[in-house]
């Protein structure tokens, strides 16, 4: 009975400090912001344009299909008109431009409704166990960023 217990205990502490770690982890990357661009990587490599895909559909995620419109995916449902359509825009605006799009478009436009995707501070009233998180991690935004590359004109 009380092997057990510790047991369980050791368990439920491994479980903390996996917790732990991940959530620093998803913590926001370092960047600095020059020229209304992010020229570096957040994660120093190159982000999977599949997985990027997924996370661009991801309800969840991304949810990026919420506001804009993509003619490549007019077999998904639900295309929002809020954003301008993606196509073309890898064309309109350069890697960096689009990388601080995705970290934070308000850097560019404080107005905007498009939401800060890897921006951990100054949310307000985020529940206890968003506190310190992203929308999306510095890898996830760089996989989304490679799959925003492809949308060339
Ligand atoms: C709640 C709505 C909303 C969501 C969700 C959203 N966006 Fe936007 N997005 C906008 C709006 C509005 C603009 C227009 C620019 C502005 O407001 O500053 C924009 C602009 C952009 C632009 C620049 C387009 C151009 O060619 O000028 C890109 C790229 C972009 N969004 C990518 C994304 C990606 C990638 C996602 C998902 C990770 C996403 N957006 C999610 C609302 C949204």
């Amino acid at each position: 009975m009380n092997t057990r217990r510790i047991a369980l205990g050791g368990i439920a502490l491994a479980g903390l400090v996996a917790f732990a770690a991940s959530a620093t982890l998803s913590g926001a990357a370092e960047y600095k912001v020059e020229d209304e661009a992010i020229k570096a990587s957040l994660t120093g490599k190159a982000g999977d344009a599949g997985n990027g895909k997924k996370v661009f559909l991801n309800r969840k995620k991304g949810n990026c299909l919420a506001c804009h419109v993509v003619a490549s995916l007019k077999d998904q449902p639900f295309h929002g008109q809020v954003g301008p359509p993606l196509d073309g825009t890898a064309s309109r605006w350069k890697e960096g431009e689009l990388r601080l799009r995705i970290v934070n478009s308000k850097i560019v436009n404080k107005d905007t409704i498009m939401p800060a995707f890897h921006r951990a501070e100054g949310l307000h009233r985020v529940l206890k166990k968003f506190k310190g998180k992203t929308v999306l991690s510095a890898q996830e935004v760089e996989d989304v960023l490679a799959y925003v590359m492809t949308m060339k004109e």
